[in-house]
């Protein structure tokens, strides 16, 4: 059954201590994607919720949302936008800053990228504080974009980025929880 399927994903992922530093114990989901058919998994039990739905774009979040945005539009039949890290994208960019621990980070996007109501879902990783992702939000609400939904492979729960998200008003989908 289906809850068994996601522990088994979630038995996929590793904990490293002390990384990117010390105290922090960072989620590594690379032995999942290692794994064929938990990949496809994973990308089924997403995709497989927007059959029928009319997405036309998939929009994912630099680097590691990158991965899981490419298989997720090719699964969907949607097209792909990529959200990235400042200077990287050659054409005309919109931008949005967001808080981190210590200081600021920004993301782009290409200004043509989305056009005004299309029906786009926004995917990452992880979800930790949220910050990342309301940026991103941001950003497609700046181009215009109807945002149908707001989806990661997991959620760090007790660091509450739902809320953030919730709070902007889009659905949020988690496939695994921690
Ligand atoms: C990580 C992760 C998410 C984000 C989640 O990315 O891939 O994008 O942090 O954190 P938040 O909810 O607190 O914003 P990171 O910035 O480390 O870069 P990467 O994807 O390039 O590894
Ligand atoms: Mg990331």
């Amino acid at each position: 059954d289906i809850h068994k399927e996601i522990e088994e994903l979630k038995s996929l992922i590793r904990d490293v201590p002390d990384f990117p530093k010390p105290g922090i114990v960072f989620k590594d989901i690379t032995p999942l994607l290692h794994k064929p058919w938990a990949f496809q998994k994973v990308i089924d039990y997403i995709g497989n919720r927007y059959i029928g739905a009319g997405v036309e774009i998939v929009a994912g979040i630099e680097s590691r949302g990158f991965i899981l945005a490419s298989a997720l539009a090719y699964k969907i039949g949607a097209g792909l936008a990529i959200i990235r890290k400042p200077g990287k994208l050659p054409y005309k960019t919109v931008s949005a800053s967001y808080t981190l621990e210590y200081g600021q980070d920004t993301i782009e996007i290409h200004e043509d990228a989305i056009t005004k109501g299309t029906k786009v879902v926004l995917i990452d990783d992880v979800l930790a504080t949220g910050g990342t992702m309301s940026a991103a939000i941001d950003l497609v609400e700046k181009l215009g974009g109807n945002i149908v939904s707001v989806d990661f492979l997991l959620e760090l729960t007790f660091l509450g980025g739902r809320k953030r998200i919730l709070e902007k008003g889009y659905p949020v989908f988690s496939l695994i929880k921690f």
